[in-house]
This record gives C-alpha cells, structure tokens and sequence, in this order.
C-alpha cells in the first residue's frame, strides 16, 4: 500500500512529538503493508516555504537515516498537507514545491469554518493555474460538504482528487462524516484512502491493514480496496496520470416520509 497523508516526521506540527513516535509510527505502517509514505506536514502560511521547507528536509534524513539504520524497507517522500488561505494567492508559485513526492500532485486542505462556495472553486483553480492537481484532504470531514453533496460532485467535474481518511468509514469523525465517505465509496469517488497518521496506533493511527480487513468484512469489494490503497495513490506518488474509471454521482441517503400503519 502507499500512503499519502501522514504526519509522521517528528515535531513539526501535532503528528509526531518525537522520533521515536515517529520510528513507531512507521514501523506500524511497515507491519501494515505499506512500501511508502509521503510526510505531509501541516503547512499553514504561504510565505514561509523555505523555512517550512528547510526543517521538513531536516526531519525527512533524521528519519530516513535511522530507518536504514535498522534496515527498515518503507520509503518516505517529503510532501505538505497546505491550508487554503487567502494569503495562498499571493504565493501561488510556492505551491510546486510543497506537492507530495515532488510530483504533479498536491495535498489541500480546505479551511473547517463554512467559506462561500466560489472561494473552494477558486482555491482549485488557484491550484490548477499552476499546473498542479489538487488532492483534496478528507473532505468527508467538512460540514459544508456533509450538508451538499453536490459541492463534491461539482469539484470531482473540475477534476479535482479526493483522499478519504480510512477512519472515517469506521465513523471516528462522526457520523455524517461516516455517512458521506460510505456515499463516495458507492460512487466510486474516492481516489485514495490514507490514514491521516498522527500516531502509531489509536484513532488517529498508522495502521491501514486492520481498516482495510475491516472493511472487507463489511463487504466492500477487494479490487476497489486495492485501487484506493495501492494504485492510485502509487500512481499519484510515480507523477502517473491517474487510471479512467467511471465515477457515479455522490448522492445523500434516501429520505423515507413518515411510516403509516
Ligand atoms: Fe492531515
């Protein structure tokens, strides 16, 4: 598997707090199956790429220096996980050099706080404009898309790139949260699942095996696990154009009228 939104380098942002957290979380996610990841630390202000930049690189041969020295195997890319502010228009070049693995591909995460809705288009076209994709960060976790489907639908018609956060199948961010990432899964509309690690084990943990088995058992079909674990985001981390597949309408769950008896 490769995962492609992790806060696994140690004492950049609330991820790992130290580097031995941090050689935990991915020796969890070694034992997982997962041959790499891509570190992508919260990156919030637009004018501090070289800084945040710097330290991310430091961080980056810290760990993979102690992962070869235990002769570990995962592979861990340098990438962001970059808010969406305004102060980003100002600074839409820094983007290239924040996107996961260096590739095409960039990990964007929308503000929690309801934005007018030409706001979100506009952060994707911002994105766009640079010749970037934009990998949208869990957006089964925003009340303004738990509230309209269509918002997604209408980001997934711009070409937009949706990564689901696996926990919220499993209902740890709340049940509308759970309901809309089950009513992307029906739709086929989500590219990748990661795990938004910010520790080794736990509700924000590293370890993809135990959900992916999980939803296995909750029938969930073995080759659309794969794609969402194993080949897109591989393709995402290769700078791969991603695979067609046909892509259903997001659709909220059948409102029944009231039972009469
Ligand atoms: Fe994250």
């Amino acid at each position: 598997m490769v995962d492609i939104h992790t806060h696994i380098l140690p004492q950049l942002d609330d991820g790992a707090s130290s580097l031995e957290e941090s050689l935990e979380m991915c020796a969890a996610q070694e034992e997982s199956g997962v041959e790499a990841v891509v570190a992508t630390p919260h990156f919030y202000d637009g004018s501090e790429a070289d800084a945040f930049l710097e330290r991310r690189e430091e961080r980056l041969s810290l760990v993979a220096a102690s992962l070869a020295a235990r002769g570990a195997g995962l592979r861990v890319l340098g990438g962001a996980e970059v808010a969406l502010r305004p102060v980003l228009h100002a600074h839409a070049k820094q983007l290239r050099r924040l996107t996961l693995g260096g590739t095409r591909y960039l990990l964007a995460e929308f503000p929690f706080a309801p934005i007018p809705m030409e706001d979100l288009f506009d952060y994707v076209e911002l994105i766009f404009d640079q010749d970037l994709v934009p990998v949208i960060a869990h957006p089964e976790r925003f009340s303004y898309f738990q509230d309209n489907y269509d918002l997604l639908n209408l980001l997934l018609e711009k070409g937009a790139v949706f990564q689901v956060t696996a926990q919220s199948l499993l209902g740890t961010f709340g049940p509308k949260a759970m309901q809309l990432s089950w009513a992307m899964l029906q739709a086929d509309a989500i590219d990748c699942l990661a795990s938004d690690a910010h520790e080794a084990y736990g509700r924000r943990g590293a370890d993809l095996l135990t959900i992916r088995e999980l939803l296995a058992s909750q029938g969930v079909p073995e080759d659309q696990l794969a794609r969402m674990l194993e080949e897109t985001p591989g393709e995402i981390v290769a700078d791969r154009e991603l695979s067609d597949r046909e892509i259903g309408f997001i659709l909220p769950p059948k409102r029944f009228g009231r039972q009469r008896f």
